[in-house]
């Protein structure tokens, strides 16, 4: 019955704000925005569909080269040429091995990246372990995002004055921090709707870390953001219910992704890990309860590093 009336409160609060009604009002009161990004380099991660697809078509249209990642080579091929802008390289996030291939490709063709949207995400109803034995949302949702990230700053390949956005999720409201729950690798255990709240939290949780280690030291920005409630694919095969029911006023992928370029393009200052939803920062929790947690930014960031058997 708890559980029951929190969700009713939930919806209650969100559901205007989060879907295409929230984003139709506050847009009203924003400055035009005609980014210019000629010149800059962007990675995308899960580029060929929903709010990735949409954000490698905003870059674009601000003049930026744009890497798009994701698994089917023919998905991505449908984004089409991008004027000779748009790089596309498939990379399944689910995999170490995998992501560090991708890391070397770009690290052995030059690359200088400006923006990485940190933005392939999924919530897996049912258990799925990888081939590498780790339960394939913990790898794409954070694991791999960790990985790459690490790889590019380790390496000076993030351009100073760069960005690197990280799409998390309103559905982390639901979790605190949790590093013992983040892999669960016993099919028993697992529910797909709570892990994908925890990893969603640790993306906020390892933006403040990255921030506080790399912000001033190397010039970098890091924003952690949500984008609302936008009509996907991954919404339509994780939350058939919802999709139904919300369908008709659920975002499109651009005005999920719009906050990820006006981040870009404007680099507000904020604290470490402010969390981001239409151009705004929004609250971090809004159940006390998620304040509760004896882990901590950088206990996250040594797990997944232990976990990457990273030096
Ligand atoms: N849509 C929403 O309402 C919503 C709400 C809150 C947060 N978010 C977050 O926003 C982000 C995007 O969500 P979305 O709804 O646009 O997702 P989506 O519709 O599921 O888009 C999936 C994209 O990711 C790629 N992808 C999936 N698994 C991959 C993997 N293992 N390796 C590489 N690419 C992979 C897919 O291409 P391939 O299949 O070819 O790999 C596709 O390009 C996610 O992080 C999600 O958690 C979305």
């Amino acid at each position: 019955m708890a559980m029951l009336w929190k969700i009713i409160k939930f919806y209650a609060r969100y559901t205007l704000s989060f879907t295409a009604v929230g984003y139709w009002w506050r847009s009203l009161f924003w400055p035009p925005l005609k980014p210019d990004f000629t010149g800059q380099t962007w990675i995308v991660t899960g580029a060929s569909g929903g709010i990735g697809r949409a954000i490698t078509q905003m870059a674009l249209t601000g003049g930026a080269t744009v890497i798009a990642a994701a698994r089917s080579p023919a998905k991505l091929a449908e984004l089409g040429d991008g004027g000779g802008r748009l790089i596309p390289m498939p990379a399944d996030f689910s995999s170490q091995a995998d992501t560090d291939r991708f890391f070397e490709k770009l690290r052995d063709d030059g690359r200088k990246i400006d923006v990485l949207v940190n933005n392939v995400g999924i919530l897996n109803n049912n258990f799925a372990l990888t081939p590498e034995g780790r339960e394939e949302s913990f790898a794409t949702n954070i694991l791999t995002q960790y990985l790459l990230t690490e790889r590019l700053i380790e390496a000076g390949m993030l351009n100073r004055e760069g960005v690197v956005v990280n799409m998390s999720s309103g559905g982390m409201y639901n979790a605190p921090l949790m590093v013992g729950a983040m892999n669960v690798t016993k099919a028993d255990k697992y529910r797909g709707v709570f892990a994908y709240a925890v990893h969603k939290r640790g993306q906020v949780e390892l933006t403040k870390y990255w921030q506080t280690l790399y912000g001033a030291a190397r010039g970098l920005h890091f924003y952690v953001m949500h984008p609302g409630w936008a009509k996907t694919a991954g919404v339509a095969r994780s939350l058939p219910r919802f999709y139904k029911i919300l369908n008709l006023v659920l975002r499109d992928g651009k005005q999920g992704g719009e906050t990820a370029i006006w981040l870009a393009a404007t680099k507000p200052v904020c604290e470490p890990g402010a969390f981001w939803f239409d151009r705004a920062v929004r609250a971090e929790h809004v159940f006390p309860a998620t304040r509760n947690t004896k882990d901590t930014p950088a206990g996250l960031a040594e797990y997944l590093r232990r976990e990457l058997k990273l030096s």
